[in-house]
């Protein structure tokens, strides 16, 4: 004979209150485990985006190194004094002179766009469509005119940024070369991507 509902005893009410939440609480796990796995990256996706180190040491004043950070070029760039001063004279001719309008962290919004005026950091990638601008550090070279004081050049379009990555005005770049996340962690090494800020 079927059990009447209203005959079922407490210890078989508690039973059947067990199993089905039991039973839900399997169903739920099996939902949210592969839901959290999803939402943890991959190692390799890790590995991509954490920091990388750079070695300064070797540097020489008015040279340039790279490094790849998060599948993106990184400049850096080592500033003597004479680059430092031409940079205060570019300001009236660049287009965001403060970096208001421009990406870099807080302790990048200064005059020299870094944290030591000696080096800039910068990512290797015109503001226009993204081709690498190239190092033209030196003064009134024929291409670029007598006015030119140093900077960075992208060829595809044409468009300038000085010693500090700021973008001329007038061509077709709207921002200055961003400034990536960064810090020294020595005398001679520089950490690009820190998530722990300047040091
Ligand atoms: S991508 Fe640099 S000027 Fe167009």
């Amino acid at each position: 004979m079927a059990d009447n509902p209203d005959n079922l005893d407490d210890s078989r009410r508690r039973f059947l209150g067990i199993a089905t939440g039991a039973t839900g609480a399997v169903a739920g796990a099996m939902f949210v485990v592969p839901f959290l796995g999803s939402l943890v990256p991959s190692k390799r996706a890790q590995a991509l985006g954490a920091p990388v180190e750079i070695n300064i040491g070797n540097l020489e004043t008015g040279q340039m190194a790279r490094k790849q950070w998060r599948g993106r070029t990184v400049y850096v760039v080592r500033r003597d004094e004479e680059m430092l001063k031409r940079i205060e004279n570019t300001t009236p001719q660049v287009a965001d002179p403060d970096s208001a309008e421009s990406e870099q962290p807080d302790y990048a919004s200064n005059g020299f766009r870094s944290l030591k005026p000696e080096f800039l950091v910068v990512f290797g990638q015109c503001t226009h469509l993204g081709c690498a601008p190239s190092q033209r550090f030196e003064v009134a070279p024929p291409d670029l005119g007598q006015d030119w004081l140093g900077g960075f050049f992208c060829a595809c379009h044409g468009s300038k940024f000085d010693m500090a990555g700021r973008v001329f005005k007038g061509v077709p770049a709207p921002l200055n070369l961003p400034v990536p996340p960064y810090r020294f962690i020595g005398e001679d090494v520089i950490e690009i991507g820190t998530e722990t800020g300047a040091a």
